[in-house]
């Protein structure tokens, strides 16, 4: 079940994916933004009679500019993607999976929530916790819960938002094949937090170690 708002693209990947690996895609068009396009979706992932085995609750964006320089209806909408929309999906998908006693529910956070860059900080950081909660929540039940925190990424993530590529490092980019075959790996390993990359192991460690205040110095103007 592929879900996102460009139609065509989801046909795509369904149809590439269906040809490669010869499974059957649903393609869900939804706007995870809005109350009507996260509960179209919720209702799918509550589903028993088609049961999902795995949620990825990966859509996102950024935004560039200040809090206080933003639209807030852009803030409000990424709230709603990177918070409302997970916990919805998360909480109609668990339904079904306790039932059967096994599933696994991946979040797509970020190392941002480890830093105070804005308020994709602050959504990213929920994500951990929220994820963080269920895997202890879950523990013995079957079913588990992963937040998978990558660093930068090459993906449209950047070009989206309007930040600057060429600003980054290039030791700091991932792949996506990186990222998610780690990921995976880490999720079938029941592992609570995925960070994957050895460049970002060390980094995410040091930062979860590091004084708040020397965080907080450090990562201003880190995404903003
Ligand atoms: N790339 C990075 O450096 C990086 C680093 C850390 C974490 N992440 C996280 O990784 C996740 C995936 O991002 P990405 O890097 O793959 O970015 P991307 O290439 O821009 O992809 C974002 C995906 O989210 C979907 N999406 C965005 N807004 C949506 C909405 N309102 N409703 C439904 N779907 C929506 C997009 O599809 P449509 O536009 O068709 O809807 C697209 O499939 C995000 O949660 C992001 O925060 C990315």
């Amino acid at each position: 079940m592929l879900v996102a708002r460009d139609k065509d693209r989801l046909d795509e990947l369904a149809l590439d994916l269906t040809n490669k690996y010869r499974v059957n895609c649903e393609v869900i068009v939804a706007d995870l933004a809005t109350e009507a396009g996260a509960n179209h979706v919720a209702k799918r992932c509550a589903d028993d009679s088609k049961p999902i085995s795995v949620l990825v609750n990966n859509a996102g964006f950024g935004i560039k500019t200040s809090f206080e320089k933003t639209p807030i209806a852009q803030e409000e909408a990424m709230l709603n993607v990177l918070v409302r929309a997970p916990m919805l999906l998360t909480h109609a998908a668990l339904s079904v999976m306790r039932k059967r006693g096994r599933g696994h529910l991946v979040h797509i956070g970020s190392v941002a929530a480890w830093i105070t860059s804005g308020t994709y900080s602050a959504a990213k950081a929920w994500l951990t916790t929220f994820s963080e909660s269920l895997s202890v929540a879950l523990a013995g039940t079957g079913v588990t819960s992963t937040v998978v925190a990558p660093g930068f990424v090459r993906t449209e993530f950047q070009q989206r938002a309007g930040m600057k590529p060429q600003d980054v490092p290039n030791w700091m980019w991932l792949s996506a094949r990186l990222v998610a075959q780690q990921a995976w790996q880490d999720v079938l390993a029941g592992k609570t937090v995925s960070v994957p990359s050895l460049q970002y192991k060390v980094l995410s460690t040091l930062t979860r170690g590091l004084p708040r205040p020397l965080i907080r110095r450090v990562s201003k103007d880190v995404m903003r």
